[in-house]
């Protein structure tokens, strides 16, 4: 599915509303350019999950866990990681796909791929504003129906 968001405001929306549907074991990956609105979408997801306050920039840690009112949400930035094995050795890969949601900005990093997935794909337009937002749901059975469902009505 593919949206356009017309504002920062737009993509935390869409985000709350995946993130509405979301259980422990899930993974969100987030796909774009610098500056597309990958953070802007972790936070809309974590907002929905229940995390409370600001959310710090996780670049320098690679995982920033936060406890959300429904689950745990794992925010990673992989930006400037290695390569794979450096997320194997930190041991924060065993977070992924457990026990809560995660969130992964730059996942094509260390090639991280669980079955059941969200993947979105957030590309800048001519007009600093837009963004163009795709949608894939893996694994998620019954469950991508209703979120496309939910999508849509936004509008
Ligand atoms: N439609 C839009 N959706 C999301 N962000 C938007 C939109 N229009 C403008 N912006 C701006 O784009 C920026 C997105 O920043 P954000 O930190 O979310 O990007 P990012 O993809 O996480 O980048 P990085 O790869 O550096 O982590 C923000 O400054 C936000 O205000
Ligand atoms: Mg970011």
């Amino acid at each position: 599915m593919v949206l356009t968001s017309k504002s920062e405001a737009d993509t935390y929306r869409i985000a709350a509303t995946l993130g509405r549907f979301l259980v422990p074991g899930d993974t969100v990956l987030l796909y774009g350019d610098l500056g597309a609105g990958k953070s802007v979408f972790a936070r809309g997801c974590a907002k929905a999950l229940g995390v409370k306050g600001e959310m710090a920039s996780p670049s320098f840690t690679i995982m920033q866990p936060y406890e959300g009112s429904a689950c745990k949400v794992y925010h990673f930035d992989l930006y400037r990681l290695g390569g794979a094995d450096e997320l194997y050795f930190s041991g924060l890969e065993e977070h992924i796909g457990t026990d809560g949601v995660s969130l992964i900005e730059w996942p094509q990093q260390a090639d991280v791929c669980p079955d059941r997935r969200a993947e979105i794909d957030i590309e800048k337009t001519d007009d600093p504003e837009e963004r163009r937002v795709e949608i894939n749901l893996f694994g998620m059975d019954a469950r991508a129906d209703r979120i496309f469902a939910a999508l849509s009505e936004l509008g």
